[in-house]
C-alpha cells in the first residue's frame, strides 16, 4: 500500500520547522523560569522572551512595547475588537468589518451587538474583493473601529490594506484599523502598512500551536480583557508562554527571511493546479480571485457542481491527501462557507468547495497526484448521485 501522504491544508495549520523547534527547546528544559520572577531561571526565561519581541516588533516595524504576545489568531482578533471597541466606547458605538472575515472577528462582532455595538458588515464582490466605496459610505461620526481581514482563509483574496487605511484615516484619524494577518503573514509584508491593530498567529507559519501576537500601535484606546497579573504592560494578565513567543518569533523571522523562495515554490505549484484541474474534470468553478498578483501564492479554492465538499474530502483522505472545504473551523457543518456566500455563490454550488492551499513542503509529485484523485473522486462521486446532468460527471 502507498503510505504517503499529500498534505494540502496549510491554512488550518502547518508543520512545526524543526529550526523553530530547535530555538524553542531550551526555553523548556533548563530556561523554565516564570519570566516576572528576580532569580537566574527567570532572568534567562525574562531574555529570550524580550529578544522574541524585539525580533517580532521589528519584522512588523514597530516598538517593542506595541507587541502583545497571545494564544494564537482567535485570541488576537477577540482582544483587538473586545480592545477596542470597549476602550473607546465614549467616543462611539459603530464597528466596521466585512462578511468575509473569519468566525474570530464575526462571532466577536455579534457578542459586541448583543453589548449594545452597532456593526456594519461590507459586501465583498464575486472575487471576494471588499466593497471600499461601501466602506466610505459606512464610515460615519460614531465609527471607532474597522476591522478588515488582509487575506482570505479560503480563497485568498488580498484586501488593499494601505488604501482601506487612506479612506478611514481621511474621514477621522481617530478610527482605529485592525486587520487579521493571520493569513497574510506567510506571504505578505506585514510592515508600514499603516494600521493600528494587526492579528497573526505562530501556527500558520511553521511556529507552534498556542502562540500570536496582537500589534496595538502606542495611544490606541484599548480596555484589556483577561484582567488578573501585570503582565504585557496591564494589557494581558496570565504567566507568559516563553518558549511559544520565541518559536513564534523564530518561525516569523524565517518567513522574514525566506519568503520570496517560499513564494516561487508554492505559486508555480499552486498554477498548475489552476490550469490543470479544469482540463481534467467538468463541472468545475474557480472561486476566488483571477489576478494571481491579488491572490495568496499559496491558495487554490474551487467547487464541483453536483457534489458534497465533505464527500471529496473523505474520498481525497483515503487516497492519501489532506485537504478541506473551507475554513477548518466550518468543517463538520453542513452549512456552507459564509464567505462563498457572500461572494454570490450559489448555496447548492458552495456546497461543493474544495480549497486546496499548499506549503514549501509540496512538491511537483505531490501535484501530480492531486491531478489524479481530485477528478477520480469528484467523478465516482457524480456517478453514485442519480439525476445528476451528464455534462457535470
Ligand atoms: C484568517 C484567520 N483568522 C483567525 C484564525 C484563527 O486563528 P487560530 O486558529 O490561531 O486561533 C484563522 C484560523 O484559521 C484564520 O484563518
Amino acid at each position: 500500500m502507498d503510505t504517503r501522504r499529500t498534505y494540502a491544508d496549510h491554512a488550518a495549520t502547518t508543520p512545526t520547522d524543526p529550526r523553530v523547534v530547535e530555538a524553542m527547546l531550551p526555553y523548556l528544559t533548563e530556561l523554565w523560569g516564570n519570566p516576572s520572577s528576580i532569580y537566574y531561571e527567570a532572568r534567562e526565561a525574562r531574555k529570550g522572551f524580550d529578544a522574541a519581541r524585539r525580533s517580532v516588533a521589528g519584522i512588523l516595524g514597530a516598538r517593542p512595547n506595541e507587541i502583545i504576545f497571545t494564544s494564537g489568531g482567535t485570541e488576537s482578533d477577540n482582544l483587538a475588537l473586545r480592545g477596542v471597541a470597549h476602550g473607546a466606547r465614549r467616543r462611539g458605538n459603530h464597528i466596521i468589518t466585512t462578511e468575509i472575515e473569519h468566525h474570530a472577528v464575526l462571532h466577536t462582532a455579534e457578542r459586541l451587538e448583543q453589548e449594545g455595538f452597532r456593526v456594519t458588515y461590507l459586501p465583498v464582490d464575486g472575487e471576494g474583493f471588499v466593497d471600499l466605496e461601501a466602506l466610505e459610505r459606512a464610515l460615519d461620526d460614531e465609527t471607532t473601529l474597522v476591522s478588515i481581514m488582509y487575506a482570505n482563509n479560503e480563497v485568498g483574496s488580498i484586501q488593499p490594506i494601505s488604501d482601506i487605511v487612506r479612506i478611514v484615516k481621511g474621514r477621522d484619524e481617530r478610527i482605529a484599523v485592525h486587520t487579521d494577518a493571520v493569513q497574510a503573514a506567510g506571504y505578505l509584508e506585514l510592515a508600514d502598512l499603516g494600521v493600528d491593530l494587526l492579528s497573526l498567529a505562530g501556527h500558520k507559519v511553521y511556529g507552534p500551536k498556542g502562540s500570536g501576537v496582537l500589534y496595538v500601535r502606542s495611544r490606541t484606546p484599548f480596555l484589556p480583557q483577561a484582567l488578573g497579573g501585570s503582565q504585557e504592560k496591564d494589557r494581558r494578565a496570565g504567566t507568559e508562554n516563553v518558549a511559544g513567543a520565541v518559536g513564534m518569533a523564530r518561525a516569523l523571522a524565517l518567513v522574514h527571511e525566506e519568503r520570496g523562495e517560499r513564494i516561487e515554490h508554492v505559486r508555480a505549484l499552486r498554477d498548475r493546479l489552476l490550469t490543470e484541474l479544469p482540463q481534467r474534470v467538468g463541472g468545475m468553478h474557480i472561486t476566488g480571485p483571477t489576478d494571481s498578483a491579488r491572490r495568496l501564492a499559496n491558495s487554490f479554492s474551487c467547487c464541483f457542481e453536483g457534489v458534497e465538499g465533505e464527500a471529496i474530502l473523505l474520498q481525497l483522505d483515503l487516497q492519501g491527501v489532506s485537504a478541506s472545504s473551507g475554513s477548518a473551523c466550518t468543517t463538520g457543518s453542513l452549512e456552507p462557507s459564509h464567505v462563498l456566500l457572500a461572494m454570490g455563490v450559489r448555496h447548492a454550488l458552495a456546497r461543493g468547495s474544495l480549497r486546496l492551499t499548499l506549503g514549501h513542503g509540496n512538491t511537483d509529485e505531490d501535484i501530480d497526484r492531486m491531478l489524479d484523485v481530485i477528478p477520480d473522486a469528484v467523478k465516482k462521486l457524480r456517478a453514485l448521485a442519480p439525476g445528476r446532468p451528464a455534462k457535470a460527471r
